[in-house]
């Protein structure tokens, strides 16, 4: 954020100041800050934004047909408006923009939206299953040549960050050949759906979001003439009870917003869940005895240290939340990684326990009509990715080295170095 922002947002020393202050200037995430903002009340009323942290306030936000997705900070006088136009130049086109089902509502998002579940259904995912296992286990062989005796590697580079990419390549129907400009893309991509890009970020965003739009183009022209059985080549294809198909663009969006919203979320879920696991030996110990505990241990993973923090709302119709009259204009935070610790809803929030029952019931993909779309294929990455690397290396530890990475509302390592044992 611009440093006139957060020292403003400092100086008034309200939570959701200090809020902007600690995810503007550290990779932490501020849990206790999220606990403080929960215990003001379900709706936090700050001075540039209302924000709730209680798990049941931040399910009815998202589903509040009057309340819409994206933050629209206008472009008034005052510091709201700076903060708003600084927002708008530091937005690369692409997932934020529309048509992007991220910031489309309905009547488009509901067509659009249905569209694409079709494609994205259970049994597709079901289907991926066993290709994912394949890539998860070629990954780990190289990774074990790498390693050599006793070697650290980088669990991110050589195995967190391959698997997602590999997956998604085969959801877009990209031939082996083509796979690295699929990696080349995420990486370049992943921050555009951060908060407050550097100048210089963000024109490398923006050259690798346009270059990606190009190549998708002609990817999807080749594959309208020559459809393949991945989903893309089915996207393509469906059409509406109407017969109406998505429109190019639409397709585009579409297609990139896959690659954007899918690809570094995951990568992040596989190392925040290494990483919780390195830290809870007993957990792990649970996990050998009894492995169908580990579909319930990826939804605590992504309960405890969820890879997207936050997301945001823009009220378009004066509506209540929470009990509270809540105007038009007014911009809502959910602090989904908050609502996740609500302590009403999670006993004893703070612990990592793969076998809490409610694990599931956690906000990490958010909720109402924006619900990721990807969510049974995420899962299904984190299951196959994160039993797969403790059960072949059972004696894997990490090396000094961790580093967490530089983004705001994403939350992931960029580095973690480890022994394989
Ligand atoms: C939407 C999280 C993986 C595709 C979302 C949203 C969240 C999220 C929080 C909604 C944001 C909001 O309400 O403003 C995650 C996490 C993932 C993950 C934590 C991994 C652990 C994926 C994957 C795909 C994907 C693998 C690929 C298909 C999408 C799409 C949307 C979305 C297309 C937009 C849906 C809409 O607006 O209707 N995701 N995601 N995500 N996600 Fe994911």
């Amino acid at each position: 954020l611009p440093r006139t922002v957060i020292a403003s947002a400092g100086r008034r020393g309200d939570l959701h100041g200090q809020l902007i202050v600690h995810t503007s200037t550290s990779t932490d995430a501020p849990v206790e800050l999220f606990d403080a903002i929960r215990a003001q009340g379900p709706l936090h009323r700050a001075r540039y934004a209302y924000v709730t942290a209680t798990l049941p306030v931040v399910r009815e936000v998202l589903a509040n047909p009057d309340v819409r997705a994206g933050v629209d900070l206008g472009t008034g006088a005052g510091p709201l408006g700076r903060l708003g136009r600084w927002a708008h130049r530091t937005t690369p086109m692409g997932p934020l923009t529309p048509p992007s089902l991220l910031v489309t509502e309905p009547p488009d998002h509901t067509r659009m939206r249905k569209l694409v579940t079709r494609v994205f259904s259970v049994k597709a995912v079901q289907r991926l299953r066993e290709r994912t296992e394949e890539i998860a286990d070629d990954l780990l062989t190289s990774l074990e040549q790498q390693a050599g005796a006793g070697r650290p590697v980088d669990l991110v580079e050589a195995y967190c960050a391959l698997l997602p990419v590999t997956v998604i390549a085969e959801v877009l129907g990209v031939p082996d050949s083509e796979r690295h400009t699929v990696l080349e893309f995420g990486t370049a991509a992943a921050p555009s759906l951060d908060l407050g890009l550097s100048w210089r970020r963000f024109r490398t965003v923006e050259r690798a979001l346009s270059s990606f739009e190009a190549w998708l183009v002609d990817h999807i022209e080749a594959k309208r003439r020559d459809p393949g059985d991945d989903l893309l080549s089915q996207m393509v294809a469906a059409r509406d009870d109407d017969g109406v198909a998505l429109t190019d663009r639409e397709l585009i969006a579409t297609a990139g917003l896959v690659l954007a919203a899918g690809f570094e979320t995951t990568v992040n879920l596989l190392s925040n869940g290494i990483a919780l696991l390195q830290e809870h030996p007993d957990q792990r110990t649970l996990l050998a005895a009894e492995p169908d505990r580990w579909s319930n241990a990826v939804e605590e993973v992504l309960r405890h240290d969820p890879p997207v923090l936050l997301t945001g709302r823009t009220v378009v119709r004066d509506t209540e939340i929470a009990g509270t009259r809540v105007p038009r204009g007014a911009v809502v935070t959910t602090l989904l990684a908050g609502a996740n610790r609500d302590p009403d809803v999670f006993a004893d929030p703070h612990r990592f326990d793969v076998a809490r029952e409610n694990a599931a019931d956690h906000v990490s993909f958010s909720a109402g009509r924006h619900f990721c779309l990807g969510a049974a294929l995420a899962r299904m990455e984190g299951q196959v990715g994160l039993q797969r690397i403790t059960e072949r290396f059972p004696d894997l530890r990490l090396a000094p080295g961790a580093t967490r990475r530089d983004t705001r509302i994403l939350r992931g390592y960029e580095r973690l170095p480890a022994v394989l044992g």
